[in-house]
């Protein structure tokens, strides 16, 4: 067969690639998969072929979730567009209109929003509770109550909730359980052990790890996770092949990133401790209030964040200014060490009186701790707090 010339523009390729076997994973960039003939396709509707358009699935996508679910200890998983694509495929997974989720009063800015304005316009219903205090959040299930939505470490002062207490609540309620392991990730924490249902993270963070992804992923019981792939696909929020990709060439370090994100941050909330500017650290490795917790959920790690409040009538916009390669950044999670200002991003969506009730004030900032040399690390961070204290030119020396 001899092809003419804008025929040949356009079905060139390789022979024989088939055969060969890369070390890496290839990339799966299409949008659709080919079959050889009606039997074949036939045999997709039949559950013997997996892939048929990538808003569906796709190997890239799959390759991630499973990775995933085999560290969270989830029977199945699904990657979506984002930790939000994630949240609402798992919520949606499970609530109908008439019905409630039950949530702690400092969740996620993002998700809070999800709940109280787009899930409310579709009749979902949302209650708040506090959620170290299991007799508290047992007095806000109403009848209506369906899903209980967690998170392991909470954002931005990093409490750690009783879950198993709060799981197990829920279970007895008849409640599905979902926890964001976005901020412990599966190296500090595997909820679906305690009892929930579904673990959803933001893949954008600490899975990922680079800062150049945007992705989540949902793992746990595979009915639950069968329903949450099926909205995703209906809604169009798949996880495109290359940051699949991606997501899961990250993955494969999360382990020698954490252990190193762990050590430098107990070092980093240790130092800040001992600052005149800062007023209090929060940090789950030195919490007294959480202390039992971090040990048992936790296994005794403190994970990548610090908290920090500065000292009342220290200069907050002057500390950003003062660093000098430590960047404001409104997300966590990288390789390298950055400050966000909580009150100004995460939590922005939240009405003011509820910001100050779960402590987000102007002086909260939170660090997330990167995998420099921790020296140099407190040596920026002396110049921004030497700078929120009016000192200029003072660097002080780091220990
Ligand atoms: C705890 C938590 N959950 C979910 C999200 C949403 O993730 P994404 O930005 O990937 O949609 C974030 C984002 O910061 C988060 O911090």
């Amino acid at each position: 067969m001899t092809w003419r010339f804008d025929t040949r523009v356009v079905h060139f390729r390789q022979k024989g690639l088939e055969r060969e076997t890369p070390k890496a994973p290839p990339i799966y960039q299409t949008s659709a998969f080919a079959f050889s003939d009606l039997d074949e396709l036939e045999a997709y509707f039949a559950g013997e072929r997996q892939y048929l358009y990538t808003r569906f699935r796709n190997p890239n996508a799959d390759d991630f979730a499973r990775g995933v679910a085999a560290l969270e200890g989830g029977e199945d998983g699904v990657a979506a567009a984002s930790g939000m694509a994630a949240i609402l495929a798992a919520t949606l997974a499970v609530v109908k209109p008439g019905e409630r989720i039950l949530c702690p009063e400092e969740v996620y800015g993002g998700t809070y929003h999800l709940f109280t304005h787009e899930l409310a316009r579709l009749g979902i219903g949302v209650d708040f509770a506090p959620a170290n205090d299991v007799d508290a959040f047992a007095r806000a299930f109403t009848p209506e109550t369906r899903l209980v939505f967690l998170e392991t470490i909470s954002n931005p002062l990093l409490r750690v909730p009783p879950l198993k207490e709060l799981a197990a609540l829920a279970r007895e309620r008849g409640a599905v359980v979902v926890v964001d392991n976005t901020f412990a990730t599966p190296y500090l924490a595997r909820p679906l052990e305690w009892g929930a249902h579904l673990v959803v993270h933001s893949a954008t963070k600490f899975l990922a790890g680079h800062s150049d992804v945007t992705a989540g992923v949902v793992v746990g019981e595979r009915h639950l996770v069968k329903r949450a792939r099926e909205i995703i696909a209906a809604y169009g929020c798949h996880l495109n092949p290359f940051e699949a990709w991606l997501a899961a060439r990250g993955l494969k370090t999360l382990s020698v990133r954490m252990a190193r994100h762990c050590e430098n941050a107990m070092r980093m909330a240790r130092w800040l401790a001992a600052r005149p500017a800062v007023a209090r650290v929060y940090y789950p490795g030195l919490s007294e209030d959480d202390g039992e917790r971090v040990r048992t959920l936790l296994g005794g790690r403190g994970g990548a964040l610090v908290t920090f409040r500065l000292r009342e009538g220290t200069d907050v916009g002057a500390f950003f200014r003062g660093l000098s390669w430590i960047k404001l950044v409104p997300t966590l999670a990288g390789v390298e060490t950055t400050v966000a200002h909580p009150a100004s991003t995460s939590h922005r969506a939240l009405p003011p009186a509820r910001r100050r009730a779960v402590g987000v004030t102007d002086e909260v900032v939170r660090l997330s701790v990167g995998l420099e040399d921790p020296a140099d690390i407190c040596d920026d961070l002396a110049r921004g707090l030497a700078a929120a204290e009016g000192q200029t030119g003072a660097i002080a020396q780091s220990d």
